[in-house]
């Protein structure tokens, strides 16, 4: 191993990163410089220095060919280091690190559909196990040129370093690279040492020409040198190369010479070896030079169109001449010299080099993403054969959880351009791949392109329902619609009953979201009802809303929900889920609601699924809301905002939720903001049924702003919209109480009375508690103390059996202000303390200090409410809780929740503390006998 000049400090760090290391505490070493400073020489010390520990290396090298090649650089780094086969194999592969298995098949075409989000979190725990072995160091060169999805993995590791020790260090050159190379959170890394090998010095230079051509090399000509290469410890390297071969001796005169070579020296002298050599080695030299190192020596000769002997010949004199660092496989002595190889090929003849590079890295049988990396180097024209391999290696980086990737090799099909028959699809597949990771403006182009050049009835069918798809996530079903309607008169004679029945099923889906489009869907659906094979769980989830629109009791559409829900059959990116789920959310069966919503949860990461996040996290926070959980409602708003970016089918659901929370924490403005900017903002009109929840939301701020003009405006938008929709469907946003709210404060309490009066026999025919609850409450308001009481007293009753906390809260605090006005005053300060508890419980401090207060103005101090048990838990202590009750280890909950073993622990601790018990034995009993919110 060379013995390096000048990186003392470099070496000490590194060593002390290993000794941290040693003690448990990981890191990240970030060895940055330009080409040639001696990043791969700084690695490969502490390659050595890591051995020399005991410590399992594990390493790997970018390579500019291979970044389209998914989990590249994750593959050479686990790869020799994994079994085959055996026990071992299954050990390493057992909990969460299953997902990704697939990665490290005998080859890299079977690979279960998964997310990147859960192969980054299998690898990880790949990585956990690994480690109880030997403590792991990671090193990766060149990470500039690393494949993305390797990439997020190293970040996704430098996140959870405190909690896997383990050292990772890497070589880039962000000078020429800037940081898109580099994953942020790798250089957000807590504990992240960067260093930066600089130039050598005048002195370091000489003491390496002295090694080479002598102690007694002239002052000046080492001058000579340093100046030539300006320290560059590559080019004085290569350099002094280039000086022995020539027998260039180091006097004085010498000195002049090389300082005569001028600044281009390098690629001068490796131009000129090259240019001498028999026309054999340099199409061997320039096979290498396209195909990239460690290809095997037949490629090379097939590349080079040469005998296989002569190959072996020519990568042998080519490392005697100091060009390529071995012979077999035969590589470069460095990228440098390799990128001067290559701009010896002339321009015009790169891409049918790497056309050929393609050919033959196929027919040895190379995995055809590497195939494909050079398909994308190639120049555009029309080879079908191209389209085939690039939509292949597609198929399989999506499958990789690599969309992006998918994206790129798609991109450069479409650009062929494909056969006239294939187009439409390249096009299609493109636009979903682009959907999948959030790039929505290009996704829309190229379905819409898909769509334009779909010729024939099933394809065209098929783009219409691809864009369909993408439009309704969008947030747009009333494009949709027409659009499906279009693909099922394509389908007409297409034979393919399987997809007709797919299509049909989602244009009731999204005929139902539309505000126009409920006589398409009646039309639809009861022709559905009569298809032979129609999926059932798609008609029993449309059949439960449906009888809820009817006004049938609710035993009804709750029955048939849970038919639809009960094979699991139903995605989140397909509307089957939806009317079922929705149709419990207005049930009230929110526990059930939760679970079916925490699932699709599930399969969106798993699947990577990231249009419909946004919506499965709207409906978790409004089931959390609806609990009257506030702080777990917020914890998903939050994310289901960032996991949506506009325009979005979820943003409807998010935003009308957000705003109803901010009323419940009495923050009018902040329900505003959220209400401007979103979807129904500068007053649009609603025309999708999600819009609903938008308008009842307004209809509540103004409301609480007092503009009861402005809100009985909105009440009245809401009842014509229903009407025209869905006339029976009156519990998700009650406009009839919101009307007479307003009637009431516009002194009209007639009116407000008839409404009120009108919505609480609805409710009792409807049979869900909740919904009799609060009609019954708004009922007290107008009416005389002794009606008004009772009233309560029954909504008080209702509630008491029904999940809905914080709506108890409310119904008691009204109670409560009522037996106060009625002079009950013990009574009264009791039930207020109760409606303060649980306002507490469900983390509504506004509606809980309103009671507080109230309380103290009436009998001096306020009480001291103190929250313990299960409602102190904030919603990840409790979600851990409850998971260590059903008897899993710390590590299987961090596996199960893609958090770190320590998040767990920290987690648990807290709950154990609130929760004042001290096993989990005592957890469980804790967690099923306590109050449950
Ligand atoms: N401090 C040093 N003392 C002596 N030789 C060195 C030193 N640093 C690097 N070298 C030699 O210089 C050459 C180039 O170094 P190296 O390959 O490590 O550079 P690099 O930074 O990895 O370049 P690239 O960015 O192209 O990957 C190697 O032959 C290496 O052995
Ligand atoms: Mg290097």
């Amino acid at each position: 191993m060379t013995q390096l000049v000048e990186r003392d400090a470099e070496v000490r760090a590194l060593e002390r990163s290993l000794v941290r290391l040693g003690a448990g505490q990981g890191g990240v070493v970030v060895l940055d410089g330009g080409a040639g400073a001696g990043k791969t020489a700084l690695l490969k010390r502490v390659r050595r220095l890591a051995v020399d520990r005991g410590y399992a290396v594990l390493s790997a090298r970018a390579a500019e060919l291979e970044r389209e090649f998914a989990f590249g650089v994750v593959r050479q780094l686990f790869e020799p280091v994994l079994p085959t086969a055996g026990p071992e194999r299954a050990r390493l592969f057992s909990g969460a690190a299953r997902t990704a298995e697939g990665l490290f098949g005998a080859a890299d075409q079977t690979v279960a559909p998964s997310s990147s989000y859960a192969v980054l979190n299998g690898l990880y725990w790949l990585l956990v196990t690994l480690a109880e072995r030997a403590t792991p160091v990671l090193l990766v060169d060149d990470v500039h040129w690393a494949d993305l999805p390797s990439l997020r993995f190293l970040g996704f590791l430098a996140r959870r370093l405190d909690s896997c020790a383990a050292l990772l260090v890497v070589t880039t050159r962000s000078a020429d690279h800037g940081e898109d190379g580099l994953a942020d959170d790798l250089l957000a890394a807590d504990d992240l040492t960067l260093l930066r090998p600089r130039n050598l010095s005048g002195r370091a230079v000489a003491e390496l020409v002295r090694r080479e051509l002598g102690p007694d090399a002239h002052e000046e000509f080492c001058a000579a040198c340093h100046a030539l290469t300006g320290g560059n410890p590559l080019f004085v390297r290569e350099l002094l190369r280039v000086l022995v071969t020539d027998g260039v001796r180091p006097t004085a005169d010498g000195a002049a010479a090389v300082a005569a070579a001028g600044p281009d020296a390098i690629r001068w002298y490796v131009t000129a070896r090259l240019r001498r050599q028999p026309p054999h080695v340099r199409a061997v030299a320039r096979a290498v030079a396209v195909l990239g190192d460690d290809v095997a020596l037949a490629e090379v000769a097939a590349q080079a169109g040469v005998p296989a002997a002569e190959a072996a010949s020519a990568a042998a004199r080519l490392t005697h001449e100091g060009i390529f660092d071995r012979a077999d496989p035969p590589a470069f002595v460095h990228a440098v010299v390799r990128d001067i190889a290559l701009t010896l090929i002339p321009v015009e003849e790169l891409g049918p080099e790497h056309e050929r590079a393609a050919r033959v890295l196929l027919e040895a049988g190379r995995p055809v993403t590497r195939v494909a990396a050079h398909l994308l180097r190639t120049t555009p024209a029309g080879v079908a054969d191209r389209v085939g391999l690039l939509a292949t290696a597609a198929g399989q980086a999506f499958r990789h959880g690599a969309p992006e990737n998918a994206a790129v090799f798609l991109d450069r099909a479409r650009a062929e351009p494909p056969p006239p028959a294939q187009r439409a699809e390249v096009s299609r597949q493109l636009g979903n791949c682009r959907a999948h990771h959030l790039a929505l403006a290009e996704a829309d182009d190229h379905l819409r392109e898909a769509l334009a050049l779909a010729d024939g009835g099933r394809q065209r069918a098929l783009c219409a329902y691809s864009l369909a798809r993408f439009r309704n996530a969008c947030g747009a079903p009333r494009e949709a619609v027409p659009l499906l309607v279009q693909a099922l008169a394509d389908l007409a004679g297409a034979e393919d009953p399987g997809l007709e029945l797919e299509v049909e099923a989602e244009l009731i889906g999204m005929a139902r979201a539309d505000l126009g489009g409920r006589a398409e869907l009646v039309r639809r659906l009861a022709a559905f009802g009569r298809r032979p094979g129609r999926p059932q769980a798609v008609l029993d989830s449309q059949a439960a809303l449906e009888a809820v629109l009817a006004g049938r009791p609710a035993g009804e559409a709750i029955a048939l929900a849970r038919s639809a829900l009960a094979g699991d059959v139903l995605t989140p990116e397909r509307c089957g889920l939806w009317a079922a789920v929705h149709t419990l959310l207005v049930t009230d069966q929110l526990d059930e609601a939760d679970r079916r919503m925490q699932r699709a949860l599930d399969t969106a990461v798993d699947r990577g699924l990231l249009l419909p996040m946004g919506i499965v996290r709207g409906y978790l926070a409004r089931i959390a809301y609806l609990r009257g959980d506030l702080a777990q409602a917020a914890e998903h708003l939050e994310l289901g905002t960032a996991a949506a970016p506009p325009p979005n089918i979820g943003l409807p659901i998010l935003e009308a939720t957000a705003a109803e929370v901010h009323l419940e924490h009495d923050r009018p403005p902040d329900a505003a903001t959220v209400l401007a900017s979103g979807v129904l903002g500068d007053d649009r009109p609603p025309h999708s049924s999600a819009h609903l929840w938008l308008l009842g939301a307004r209809t509540r701020l103004r409301l609480a702003q007092g503009d009861h003009v402005r809100a009985l405006a909105d009440a009245e938008i809401c009842r014509r919209s229903y009407e025209r929709w869905a006339p029976g469907e009156l519990w998700d946003v009650p406009w009839r109480l919101l009307a007479a709210r307003a009637h009431l404060a516009a002194a009209r309490p007639a009116e407000a009375t008839a409404l009120i009066g009108e919505q609480v026999r609805l409710a009792r025919d409807f049979g869900v508690p909740r919904h009799l609850a609060v009609a019954l409450r708004a009922a007290a308001g107008p009416a005389e103390p002794p009606a008004a009481r009772r009233h309560l007293e029954e909504a008080v009753e209702l509630l008491r059996a029904a999940p809905a906390r914080l709506e108890l809260a409310h119904a008691l605090a009204d109670l409560g202000r009522l037996q106060l006005r009625g002079g009950d005053r013990s009574t009264a300060r009791a039930t207020i303390r109760r409606a303060a508890e649980l306002a507490l419980e469900c983390h509504a401090q506004a509606l809980a200090d309103r009671l507080t207060a109230g309380l103290a103005t009436k009998g001096g101090r306020p009480p001291r409410l103190r929250v313990t048990g299960v409602s102190a838990l904030t919603p990840s202590e409790r979600r851990v809780a409850q998971l260590a009750a059903d008897a899993l280890t710390n590590r299987q909950i961090a596996e199960r929740l893609y958090v770190t073993e320590k998040t767990v622990e920290a987690h648990l601790s807290r709950a154990f503390r609130k929760l004042d018990v001290r096993s989990r034995t005592q957890l469980v009993s804790r967690l099923t006998t306590g109050p449950r919110l």
